[in-house]
């Protein structure tokens, strides 16, 4: 009898936990496309444009879109952080005010993984104008889900909306895991709160 292919290890456990897969790799390579053509084409008459790269979420999908821009951009990150642990928004923000201090007089697009309740990139932006004195601010999401805001917030470019689901993938975690997944994926229920 032939031996039967073992899957990977890693596939296994990846396999325990996934619930299904929301958006493929292509999808998400595709939109990212579209997406920097939008921004190229609104964004290139503000000088001196600045990626600010919301950590650690947003690391992936950054990566992938400042390649697709071919504008002169400059690149400035700070850590914020909303989850701890959890998966709804604590609403706790902490951002190193050091940071800030770059953005100064600068035109920023704020990068984010996911726009949820609203209540990260609602403050984040706030700081921008009003702590920071960016000469201006514009923010770019992933994924941005509608149903949950909690405050009013647009984001000026989105890539794929979508539904109440917690997601993960892509920079996104469940208590700092599966961060390094390609695509966006949903958890199985018994992998969000403890369970392996
Ligand atoms: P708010 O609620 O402030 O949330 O708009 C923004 C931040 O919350 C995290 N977030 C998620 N993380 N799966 C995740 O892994 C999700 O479904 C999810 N929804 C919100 C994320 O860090 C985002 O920047």
């Amino acid at each position: 009898m032939q031996p039967q292919p073992q899957p990977h290890p890693r596939e296994h456990q990846l396999a325990d936990h996934l619930e299904s897969i929301l958006l493929s790799e292509g999808q998400i390579r595709a939109r990212i496309a579209e997406l920097a053509a939008e921004i190229e084409a609104n964004e290139s008459t503000r000088p001196d444009l600045t990626l600010l790269v919301l950590l650690h979420g947003s690391l992936l999908f950054a990566a992938d879109l400042m390649r697709a821009l071919s504008l002169p951009l400059y690149l400035e990150s700070f850590r914020v952080a909303s989850y701890h642990g959890g998966t709804s928004s604590s609403g706790e923000l902490t951002m190193d005010p050091q940071s800030l201090s770059a953005l100064r007089g600068r035109h920023v697009l704020v990068v984010d993984d996911i726009l949820d309740t609203g209540r990260t990139l609602a403050a984040v932006t706030r700081v921008l104008r009003e702590e920071a004195g960016a000469a201006s601010v514009t923010s770019c999401v992933l994924l941005d889900k509608r149903v949950a805001r909690a405050v009013e917030f647009e984001a000026d470019y989105v890539g794929f909306p979508i539904g109440d689901a917690f997601v993960v993938g892509y920079g996104l975690d469940y208590d700092g895991r599966y961060r390094n997944l390609p695509y966006i994926a949903t958890l199985k229920p018994e992998a969000i709160g403890g369970g392996e």
